[in-house]
């Protein structure tokens, strides 16, 4: 049987192998999917031998995405631009390809939700990771601006330089913000210390889009900030989650599993509904 994996440290906690049995199940694809959990010094080793031992595909979660990044043959076009790898496929050439699909499923997750990204005014939180991997996908969709603000303005700035050839990308810092935005993305990892972001509640109103990269069973503290002031439609990152393991499915297997269903099941499981 075709064998996959997820590599991450921790890892035990993570969705992945729930999800993708069951887009296995559903596009009656024969594989088994597992967790892998090696010292943060062990990566490369592991890999190595996982794809020795007949591995076929793997997902590449925290720490190791970067890793990943200099470990595979060859990168795709949106992996080089995210700078991280949380796919990798064993081409039929034996080719270790590593690909990033996590923006793409941020984008189909928010597409999904309804939200019109063309045209629209962006405002991304946090210049980490997970900024870098949405940001190629975001602009992809053409909004008429995209405001990257960071804690440390720093690596905004570093950011809307290095995207800027993609369309109108630019930084600020919190205190700059202003004017009405359509969505906010919450990439920061501010809520794993209970956090928020220190976002100007006037930024807030009725019919803005809030997506949190984040989720838990219950609203992450950004959600619950924003819906506070105002905010009707809040997203949390269950969706993305569910949609960027859809892509890399696809990648793997040349066949798209629908997520609805999954994201469904997922939430059950997860005692959200
Ligand atoms: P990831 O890969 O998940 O993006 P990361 O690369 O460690 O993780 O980036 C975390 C991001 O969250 C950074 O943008 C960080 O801001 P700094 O660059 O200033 O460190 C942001 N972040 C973390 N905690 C935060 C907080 N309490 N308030 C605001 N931003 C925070």
């Amino acid at each position: 049987m075709d064998r996959y994996l997820v590599f991450g440290h921790p890892v035990r906690h993570s969705k992945s192998p729930f999800i993708h049995t069951l887009f296995a199940r559903q596009t009656q694809q024969e594989l088994e999917y597992g967790l892998a959990e090696p010292a943060v010094d062990e990566f490369a080793q592991a890999l190595r031998t996982f794809f020795d031992q007949g591995g076929k595909g793997c997902n590449v979660t925290v720490p190791f995405k970067e890793q990943a990044f200099t470990l595979v043959d060859r990168l795709s076009p949106r992996a080089k631009r995210a700078g991280a790898v949380n796919t990798i496929k064993l081409t039929d050439d034996g080719v270790l390809l590593g690909d990033n699909t996590d923006g793409a499923g941020l984008v189909a997750d928010l597409k999904s939700h309804g939200v019109t990204l063309a045209d629209s005014r962006i405002l991304l939180l946090g210049a980490g990771g997970a900024a870098r991997g949405a940001l190629a996908p975001l602009l992809a969709e053409l909004p008429s601006e995209l405001v990257i603000a960071n804690r440390t303005h720093t690596k905004a700035q570093q950011l809307a330089d290095e995207f800027c050839d993609l369309g109108h990308v630019t930084a600020q810092t919190y205190e700059q913000l202003a004017g009405s935005f359509d969505l906010v993305i919450n990439s920061t990892s501010a809520s794993l210390q209970g956090e928020l972001p220190p976002l100007a509640p006037a930024l807030i109103h009725t019919d803005i889009a809030i997506y949190d990269m984040m989720y838990g069973a219950s609203d992450t503290a950004f959600i619950s900030w924003a819906k506070q002031h105002g905010a009707r439609q809040t997203m949390d990152g269950l969706g993305m989650l569910v949609e960027q393991a859809a892509e890399a499915f696809t990648v793997w297997r040349g066949i798209r599993p629908g997520t609805k269903q999954v994201l469904r099941e997922l939430k059950r499981n997860l005692g959200v509904i």
